[in-house]
């Protein structure tokens, strides 16, 4: 059943255009116009509502790490987002106008199970983003959104990711919608972008060769790591989270202001360093920056490997290898910029002679706490 595929996660991978298509299908209607009347929550609650508190672990938690951005950009509403084998011993502050989001892939983790409970005893309303019909964490929540990425087999998660995103992203319009910080028109240029993207995940996957290549050459390699800012940031602890638990490899994401608060002293020659840069459109100051931290971490010996819009020139001087990706709106890049980071961690992985679907110590959905 891996159709082909040396592995389920490249069939997977392989998949996620179809994944994202599939999210976002007969959810916005022909006014451009959310329909997530399967989000059970009324109108008249989600208009109350003061704080948003994401809590998931691993990749969905780094996926409610980007929906924090696209949920206080788009609604004003204040979003913390928490590792959710922490929330609930910190004795957080929770009440009725407090919508909790849990995402989960499989719906039985129970750290994150824990935490839904713990919100709902609170008075907290609980929305789950899951992809897995009728498992607990929906049960036990208010209301559900389902992605739709259909089962996903490897143990690392990559289509699932992608399609939580989509999820937040609606759920960040939906509650601009019904809270009316977000019109119609402007919920349309966003839903056109989202719909767009699919196409660009597509030609992402075509161009991959190149990072493959790559990820051969670095098999000897002990360390590797990857940087970003806003949106990048997120982006880069997935890349990092992949590298880890796919080849067993120390990797560490970092917010690329972060460096020279500490860990740009780990650089040294010829280290690898992934940076994944911002649209030099729009908030053109990120972009600005991250070029800077290029330089800095390339006059230091790094090896740089940057991930960059197509079209975006100024990188060219500082870039060891160049990874292009579709330009994508900033808040909706990580769709595009994660995928050749899981490709880059599966092809190093196999490289290293390891099991991809089944890394070792790790289980699909971890179900103690
Ligand atoms: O099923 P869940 O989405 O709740 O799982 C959460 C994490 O265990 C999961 O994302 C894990 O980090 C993956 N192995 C990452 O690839």
């Amino acid at each position: 059943e891996k159709g082909g595929y040396a592995s389920f996660m490249l069939k997977e991978i392989a998949e996620q255009p179809k994944a994202v298509a599939d999210t976002l299908l007969g959810r916005i209607d022909g006014s451009g116009s959310l329909m997530l009347d399967e989000v059970r929550i009324p109108a008249n609650v989600l208009r109350e509502v003061d704080k948003v508190v994401i809590v998931a672990c691993g990749t969905a938690f780094h996926a409610g790490l980007i929906a924090k951005y696209a949920i206080e950009h788009w609604t004003r509403v204040p979003c913390e987002v928490e590792l959710a084998s922490e929330f609930r011993y910190r004795d957080p502050i929770l009440d009725q106008q407090t919508l909790v989001v849990a995402i989960s892939q499989s719906g039985e983790t129970m750290d994150t199970l824990m935490a839904v409970r713990h919100a709902r005893e609170q008075g907290a309303k609980v929305l789950a983003i899951c992809n897995t019909n009728g498992s607990t964490i929906p049960r036990e929540s208010d209301a559900v959104l389902y992605t739709h990425a259909g089962p996903e087999v490897a143990v690392a998660s990559t289509k699932a990711f992608l399609t939580q995103l989509v999820a937040c992203y609606l759920v960040a319009l939906y509650l601009g919608q019904v809270r009316g910080t977000k019109y119609a028109d402007e919920i349309r240029a966003v839903v056109r972008d989202l719909a767009s993207v699919s196409g660009a995940v597509e030609r992402v996957l075509e161009t991959m060769e190149p990072v493959r290549q790559l990820a051969r050459s670095l098999a000897g390699k002990d360390t590797v790591l990857f940087l970003g800012r806003h949106v990048g940031h997120p982006v880069a602890l997935e890349g990092a989270l992949k590298l880890k638990e796919l080849a067993y490899m120390h990797a560490e994401g970092f917010a690329a202001g972060e460096l020279k608060h500490g860990p740009i002293a780990l650089i040294e020659d010829d280290l690898p360093v992934v940076v994944v840069v911002p649209s030099p459109r729009g908030r053109s100051v990120l972009h600005d920056k991250i070029v800077s931290n290029i330089q800095e971490i390339r006059a230091r010996g790094a090896r740089t490997i940057v991930v960059a819009e197509e079209g975006d020139d100024a990188v060219v001087p500082y870039a060891d290898h160049l990874i292009r990706v579709p330009v994508t709106p900033t808040l909706l890049q990580p769709l595009v910029a994660t995928v050749p980071l899981q490709v880059f961690a599966c092809e190093l992985a196999t490289a290293r002679g390891n099991e991809v679907d089944q890394p070792r110590n790790l289980a699909k959905s971890v179900t103690v706490e």
